[in-house]
């Protein structure tokens, strides 16, 4: 794999791990950088739909993958470009989704990229297990939640799955932020995104401040954060660590 660093955009359903996945991919894109956009969501692959990019067909999986080539400086690769039509359902069972991520990481012409932006299924689920087996030490987790209460549960829990799993954890971002009191979650809140109709029909053009400037923020905080590398944490220290802690 011929990048450092992969962010993985993880969240529960429809809180807009999609929508950031694809925000933070062009932003970085415009600042010069080489990008990987990997979505990981195999059976509701939306990075092409929202990109509007076509189906290449499965021919497009025999000989090394194809990723598509929105911009300059940004590969994509999705179920979604391997499928003839939007609406066919992927059934398989979890080995076989290993594989296909296996195969999209290992197989992809990816060329050098900076970084890999991964888009994920809702919660923790097989395409997040397999992902953090096969990225290592190179994968970083950024959370989405909304001001709902359950969208939070969903983030306590992937916080405690990425500290099990040993995967640092950037931040979180607050989607569709109503402006009603400050939330208290087990990491650190990067920014706060409202609701905005840019954002309904957006298909990667330029975004309108404020928007643009909390866009910058998050990504800016992502690289800060991704630059450090992980504390080892052997088996030793954590012993030590919980008996000081009593
Ligand atoms: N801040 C926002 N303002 C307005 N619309 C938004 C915002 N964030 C996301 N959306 C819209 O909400 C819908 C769901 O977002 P998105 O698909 O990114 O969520 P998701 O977490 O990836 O969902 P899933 O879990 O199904 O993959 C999309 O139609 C998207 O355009
Ligand atoms: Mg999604």
């Amino acid at each position: 794999m011929t990048f450092q660093r992969a962010l993985l955009v993880a969240g529960k359903g429809g809180v807009g791990k999609t929508t950031l996945a694809i925000l933070l991919a062009f932003h970085w894109v415009r600042a010069g950088k080489e990008v990987g956009l990997l979505d990981a969501n195999l059976s509701s692959p939306d990075v092409p739909v929202l990109l509007g990019l076509e189906s290449q067909g499965i021919e497009g999986l025999m000989e090394g993958i194809e990723p598509a080539e929105p911009m300059e400086g940004l590969k994509v690769v999705s179920m979604g470009l391997f499928l003839h039509r939007p609406s066919t359902p992927v059934t398989w069972r979890g080995p076989i989704r290993h594989g296909v991520l296996r195969q999209f990481l290992q197989k992809t012409r990816w060329g050098k990229l900076d970084l890999l932006v991964v888009d994920l299924p809702p919660g923790i689920g097989e395409e997040l297990l397999s992902l953090v087996h096969l990225l290592r030490d190179k994968a970083r987790g950024l959370l989405v939640a909304t001001d709902e209460r359950l969208s939070q549960l969903e983030l306590k829990r992937l916080c405690s799955f990425f500290e099990q799993a040993r995967v640092p954890v950037v931040g979180w971002v607050q989607n569709r932020y109503s402006g009603e009191g400050e939330i208290k979650l087990p990491v650190a809140k990067i920014a706060s995104l409202p609701s905005d109709p840019q954002l309904r029909e957006w298909r990667g053009g330029p975004l309108k401040a404020p928007l643009s400037r909390t866009i910058e923020e998050i990504a800016s905080h992502c690289e800060e954060a991704m630059a450090k590398t992980a504390p080892p944490v052997t088996v030793t220290a954590r012993l030590l660590y919980n008996l000081r802690r009593g």
